[in-house]
């Protein structure tokens, strides 16, 4: 009996005829690459150096018919992908005769969206790395998929070297997820870890970070929790399989974070961290980006530099933990190649995956609430002009809100006029702690409005 192969389109079983079998590069798999940046050289340099290797675990080759970006001309194509068209017109990859899987990796929400449908539209399979397109309109972008009977896949967007989305949508799909941290964002990592261990102030390591070209010039995405918002709306859609939206997501960033609050936390055993978390609760999801104090005997705290972690805890597996890097040319490019792979075996076999990785059923259960419901420990850092009573009037505030103090901590400092102390309230909700963070706004003896952390328990 001759191995039967199929053509893109073919069903598996319509037709049992044996045919011949052709010359392993005969079946290759045409992909077209659109974004020859960071992601698309690393991707490129994979599928040329690792030729041989993908060639044999798919049991035929991927060839790359065609590349593109604005700046193509100065772009270097490593010569082993032999000559694909190049083109500073996207529209060419994705018509391109040839082209069988379209490889979006040029980011954004704008062209980024023009080229997924329009590979849709022409019945071609899509690879992408986009987070901020997948978290915004991924549900709807999967179901035009589903309509035009086109793979789609989109490992690279969340944590690029773990293999996430893969653990998530087969790992353990069969577990009931009720919690899921993370640590999402590289940039953010990189600098509280630096500030952590070297007690740099943000705004030095931030500068040094864009020097070394890990932080965007313009660092906001990062810094401020966009990037890992947009990355925890993913993951968090496809762990509790609910349609969640970035606007979903409490967030906010790091820039308030000082080597002070790392001197605090650490006398309380813990560190500080760019935590992003879905937890389900009676009430519905939790979702936040947000720093946190996490204890320092915990795995997530080991997790240093530009690192990124995602640990998973279900109803019957327990606890599972996965580490790897979060970005980079070649971890991501990684992502990209394994879900070409994949792809390519899908249109080999003609079994395409048509189920989407969202909202395959909206339970209910999942359905996210407003985080003043959270209820946690929370650490509160104060900068203040110094003299008698400020405990006092403080710890009124937060007895107006029922709120317990844990314990008060002052390092030594000898500026009077600017003296920073903490103050850890017992369990309470986000909403008690925000009317008393009000009441404090008014006093004048403070110099900026409170930070407020919350102490993360359950780690
Ligand atoms: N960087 C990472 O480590 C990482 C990790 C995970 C996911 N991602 C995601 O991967 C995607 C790509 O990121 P990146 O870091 O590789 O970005 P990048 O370095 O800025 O590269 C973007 C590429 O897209 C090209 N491009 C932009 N607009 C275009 C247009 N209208 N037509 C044709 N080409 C166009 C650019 O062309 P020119 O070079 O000619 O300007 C460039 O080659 C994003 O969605 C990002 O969120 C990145």
């Amino acid at each position: 009996m001759h191995p039967v192969n199929l053509e893109p389109g073919d069903q598996p079983f319509a037709d049992a005829t044996p045919r011949a079998v052709q010359p392993l590069a005969a079946q290759s798999v045409g992909v077209g690459v659109i974004g020859l940046g960071n992601v698309g050289s690393g991707t490129l340099a994979i599928l040329a150096e690792n030729a041989d290797q993908i060639a044999l675990k798919l049991g035929f080759p991927l060839r790359v018919e065609a590349v593109c970006s604005r700046s193509v001309a100065d772009k270097q194509i490593p010569a082993a992908l032999g000559s694909p068209v190049r083109t500073t017109n996207w529209r060419e990859v994705v018509d391109h005769p040839d082209v069988q899987i379209v490889v979006e990796l040029v980011g954004g929400t704008t062209v980024a969206r023009e080229i997924i449908e329009a590979a849709a539209a022409r019945g071609k399979s899509v690879v992408t790395a986009n987070k901020e397109l997948m978290a915004l309109s991924g549900a709807d972008l999967w179901d035009s998929a589903i309509a035009a009977r086109i793979n789609m896949a989109m490992e690279a967007s969340v944590a690029g070297g773990i293999p996430i989305h893969a653990v998530l949508r087969e790992g353990i799909s069969g577990d009931r997820i009720n919690t899921l941290y993370g640590i999402l964002n590289g940039t953010c990592n990189y600098i509280l870890t630096e500030i952590e261990r070297r007690g740099a102030g943000f705004d030095s390591v931030l500068r040094e970070a864009q020097e070394a070209g890990y932080a965007e010039a313009d660092p906001s995405a990062d810094v401020d929790g966009f990037d890992a918002r947009s990355k925890l709306a993913i993951l968090a859609a496809l762990a509790f399989g609910e349609r969640i939206v970035p606007a979903d997501i409490y967030t906010e960033g790091i820039r308030r974070i000082t080597p002070i609050d790392f001197g605090y936390a650490h006398m309380l055993r813990h560190t500080i961290r760019l935590i992003c978390a879905a937890r389900q609760t009676p009430d519905g999801l939790l979702l936040s980006v947000r720093p946190s104090l996490i204890p320092q005997s915990t795995i997530l705290a080991g997790v240093r530099g530009a690192y990124n972690a995602v640990w998973v805890r279900g109803k019957y597996g327990a606890d599972t933990f996965y580490y790897g890097r979060g970005a980079g040319p070649h971890p991501t490019g990684v992502a990209v190649v394994s879900d070409l792979m994949r792809v390519a075996r899908e249109i080999r076999s003609g079994s395409p995956e048509r189920v989407s990785p969202f909202a395959h059923a909206r339970l209910g259960e999942y359905l996210p609430i407003p985080i003043s419901l959270n209820r946690a420990a929370y650490y509160l850092r104060f900068r203040v002009k110094d003299r008698p009573g400020i405990i006092a009037q403080l710890a009124a505030a937060l007895a107006a809100e029922s709120i317990s103090i844990e314990g008060v901590l002052q390092l030594p400092d000898e500026d009077a006029s600017d003296l920073p102390f903490v103050i850890t309230v017992e369990p309470t909700t986000e909403q008690a702690l925000r009317d008393a963070l009000a009441r404090m706004a008014k006093m004048e003896f403070l110099i900026e409005p409170p930070l407020a952390m919350p102490i993360e328990a359950s780690l």
